[in-house]
């Protein structure tokens, strides 16, 4: 890649302005190839060097995708006027000018949220076409019924008439209140939706995984992560639900149950 200047190459895949980032090049803050920068105009080759902007890497790539665990209280927008935002736990190291979330979460439910600046993928991703499949971990007001797996799989109609897509469901072994569910699809409010018309109530709710990109386990409630193009690929391909419900971690669903947030 040619030579670029380095706030230029900061200012585009961030939030900083050239001025900020100016000053915190003068406060050792932005480092070159793990030196603290002595100029913000230096000419860098952002293919071959590592720039940090208060210890964090800022990425060559053309768009950026990064993993949020959300939690309660956010709402899926880029606009402060429908209340508190996802994009206000982004750090500004990570956050570029164009990023929004791909796809929604209830303001109170928690989980798997991918928050970019690539419209191409995003619009790729929630096509209905695309078929991606994403899986919830459900808190349930009332014990969980063995009926709801048929219930679901030959398409549920909700309150409203409208037919659900056949949908996988399983208790979790260690709670009768909690359960995995499996959707190719995102109707509004679907989950407490679906939950209500067999006569359940949904009480927390969190995304564990998005096609076959899985929550990791060290991903807390609130904290963002950068995803690498192949985990950006992973969207894409369609993971076995059972195993994902297996391998799931437990400190999710102690969130849940425990209702600590
Ligand atoms: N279904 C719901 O009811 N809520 C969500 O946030 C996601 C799916």
């Amino acid at each position: 890649m040619p030579q670029l200047r380095l706030d230029k190459f900061i200012s585009e895949r961030t939030e900083y302005s050239r001025s900020e980032i100016k000053s915190l090049t003068a406060k050792g803050k932005i480092t070159l190839n793990g030196s603290p920068a002595k100029r913000s105009d230096v000419k860098i080759d952002p293919d071959a060097d590592a720039v940090c902007v208060c210890g964090h890497e800022v990425s060559a790539q053309r768009f950026r995708y990064l993993l949020l665990n959300k939690p309660d209280g956010y709402v899926c927008s880029t606009d402060e006027k429908d209340g508190e935002t996802v994009m206000s736990l982004i750090p500004p190291e990570l956050r570029t000018k164009g990023m929004f979330p791909a796809g929604r979460l209830d303001k109170d439910s928690l989980g798997a949220l991918l928050i970019t600046d690539d419209g191409a993928l995003a619009h790729r991703m929630l096509s209905p076409r695309h078929h991606i499949p994403k899986i919830y971990i459900v808190k349930l007001a009332r014990p969980f019924e063995s009926k709801y797996i048929d219930i679901f799989k030959n398409g549920v109609v909700l309150a409203d008439g409208e037919k659900c897509l056949p949908a996988r469901v399983r208790n979790v072994e260690y709670s009768d209140k909690l359960a995995f569910i499996q959707l190719y699809e995102g109707k509004y409010h679907q989950v407490k939706r679906m939950f209500a018309s067999v006569e359940n109530h949904v009480e927390r709710l969190a995304r564990i995984s998005l096609g076959g990109l899985i929550l990791p386990e060290k991903l807390r409630v609130g904290e963002c992560m950068e995803l690498l193009h192949k985990d950006v690929e992973n969207l894409f391909s369609e993971p076995d639900f059972d195993t994902v419900c297996s391998g799931f971690h437990d400190n999710l669903s102690a969130i849940l149950i425990n209702n600590q947030l």
